[in-house]
């Protein structure tokens, strides 16, 4: 039976359909498909199919040759070295199969055969403290890995696992208690706090509550009571605590919104919300043997972790003072995550420091029969930003640096750049742009790099125009749409029996990829391969503007057809830096 290309075909399946046809004794071949510079693409497939049919590659491959069904498709094809095809696609064929993908909303971009639920962990800043730059990484990439998983039709469900709980909070409410009027603000009548004063009220309150707490033995005593208190449930204890939360959320929401990324309440699910079943997860481990008393401490021990001195390193998952950490929460929250939200693969979007943690936790899960062959766990670690020296990213006083800070001074930035290049903006437009341009580039700069490694923050690179930058791709696209204005009634129309120039050929061939890219960055968890996609996209884009007139083009279908081409390379970039979770403003 032929297989009918369906509407969203690529050239690659189009090639193997055809290749299929040569040689119908193999069923379906896999031809191994690369883009080459001898030719379109080179398939190196012969060779592990020969070695199936028991056959010399050569020969078969040219058989293959031979046997091509007459059609559309291949325009030329060689056979080259111990058997490959160079395969050259006709210039008719690269315009049809984008036509039919621009005919679809998605681009072509198919869904995923067998979409699951995933459950992402990510954009989890802690309660009553500052966003710093690796919040800024978990909220960037964690944000585009959720974009690329639900494009690909995959359930997803965000978790932000926020440092809502824990001993620190015995402090702060017990200095509340104290001092009562400390976060009364929101009084009637009075406008709702600002993200920037909210954060300045609890700094306040931090400082102030660290200082007694380590001035005042008495009132030490007090608040490490007043953790008993939180645990146990109190209910002014309660209170006050999610007063602490509400007043953060304030803060966070800002920075988020600052960050052009949307965050949903119902998924801000923090370490507070597993204290229900922390003491349940450790009996459970206890009474399976997962997990061992040792000095008092319920702990998980592993063959390979060892400390310095060769000696056991084990996963805590109560404190010999009965107290709950970190790991009791992660453990419970990956029972919630499996058993009620049904998730088969759970993913953490958190720095790579905390890999050991991780590790030890989805040992512990697997023990315990929590995690299953059918589930997935995955740790998404993220390298460290640094500053320009090297070294990791400080102010010149030697303090983190504050997440806010940054991302204004990239505004601005931004802002200069939007406004040197701006000839009919209005104040209120630069403005605009100054934050889609400034923040396109620090999500850019974040994504474009594979996750795992460390970069360097550097402003002046970020906002440049020239390079590997999110400013290039919006210029880019900008400049496509405002070509399309200019078009009138020209409208972008494909016309397969134009032929093609080769920067045509070129930005075609790689259009005909978005689908194939969008794919392998959704299943490997990996924004950077769109963002490398995306950047040569424009480059070759730019690339075509150069060498072929748009709408100068010899002949009214060659300018339709050109305009077709701008249309699409639009509207991937749109779609690839959407995915990205970047803007593409239609004027710049
Ligand atoms: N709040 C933590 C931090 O700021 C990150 C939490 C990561 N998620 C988790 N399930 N442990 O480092």
């Amino acid at each position: 039976m032929a297989s009918v290309p369906s509407l969203a075909s690529t050239l690659d399946q189009r090639i193997t359909d055809a290749l299929s046809a040569a040689v119908p004794e193999a069923g379906v071949v896999d031809p191994l498909l690369r883009r080459s510079d001898r030719a379109d693409f080179q398939a190196n497939g012969m060779l592990a199919l020969a070695k199936k049919l028991k056959g010399n590659p050569r020969e078969l491959a040219a058989k293959v040759v031979e046997g091509l069904p007459a059609g559309d498709v291949i325009k030329d094809v060689e056979v080259s070295g111990p058997g490959f095809l160079n395969i050259t696609v006709a210039d008719g064929a690269i315009t049809r199969t984008l036509a039919a993908r621009a005919a679809d909303d998605r681009l072509g971009v198919p869904f995923k055969e067998r979409p699951g639920t995933t459950v992402v962990d990510w954009a989890q800043p802690n309660v009553a403290k500052e966003m710093h730059v690796g919040h800024l990484r978990n909220t960037v990439i964690g944000n585009s890995v959720v974009r690329l998983l639900e494009f690909t039709g995959e359930k997803v469900v965000s978790r932000h696992h926020i440092g809502d709980w824990g001993t620190q909070f015995g402090m702060l409410i017990q200095f509340l208690i104290e001092h009562p009027h400390e976060l009364d603000h929101k009084a009637e009548g009075e406008d709702a706090v600002s993200g920037e004063e909210a954060m300045s009220n609890l700094n306040r309150l931090y400082k102030a509550s660290r200082a007694l707490f380590d001035s005042d033995e008495e009132f030490k005593a007090r608040a490490r009571r007043r953790v008993v208190d939180l645990q146990a449930g109190d209910e002014e204890t309660l209170a006050l605590w999610q007063k602490f939360v509400d007043e953060s959320k304030i803060y966070f929401y800002s920075v988020f919104d600052k960050l052009d990324v949307e965050i949903r309440d119902e998924d801000i699910v923090g370490e507070s919300g597993y204290n229900d079943m922390l003491a349940e997860t450790c009996r459970m481990l206890e009474e399976s043997g997962v997990a061992v008393r040792s000095e008092g401490a319920l702990c998980v021990f592993f063959d390979d972790v060892k400390g310095p001195e060769g000696n056991p390193v084990p996963l805590i998952v109560q404190k010999s003072d009965g107290g709950f950490g970190y790991a009791a929460t992660d453990l419970s929250a990956i029972r919630d995550r499996v058993f009620n939200l049904k998730a088969d693969t759970l993913l953490y979007v958190v720095d790579s420091r905390q890999s050991l943690h991780f590790k030890m936790v989805f040992e512990t899960a697997r023990r315990a029969g929590w995690l299953t062959e059918g589930t997935a766990a995955v740790q998404l670690g993220f390298g460290t930003v640094l500053g320009k020296d090297g070294k990791p990213f400080k102010t010149r006083e030697g303090e983190t640096v504050r997440l806010v800070d940054l991302l204004d001074e990239a505004i601005e930035r931004a802002g200069a750049v939007v406004r040197e290049k701006a000839r009919d903006l209005s104040e209120e437009e630069i403005a605009e742009r100054a934050a889609q341009v400034g923040i396109g580039a620090v999500k850019y700069a974040d994504l474009s790099t594979s996750a795992a490694r460390d970069y360097k923050f550097d402003l002046d690179q970020m906002v440049s125009l020239n390079g590997d930058t999110s400013v290039y791709l919006q210029y880019a696209y900008a400049r496509i749409q405002s070509i399309l204005r200019k078009a009138g009634e020209a409208g972008p129309v494909a016309h397969p029996e134009l032929a093609l120039a080769p920067a045509e050929r070129a930005l075609g061939l790689h259009l005909d990829q978005f689908a194939a890219t969008v794919a392998e960055a959704a299943g490997e968890y990996a924004p950077h391969k769109l963002a490398g996609y995306l950047y040569q996209l424009a480059s070759l884009y730019t690339t075509f503007y150069d060498q072929c007139p748009v709408l100068k083009a010899e002949s009214a279908e060659a300018v339709e057809n050109r305009l077709f081409l701008c249309g699409l390379t639009a509207r991937t970039l749109h779609q690839g830096m959407a995915l990205l979770g970047i803007r593409t403003p239609e004027r710049l």
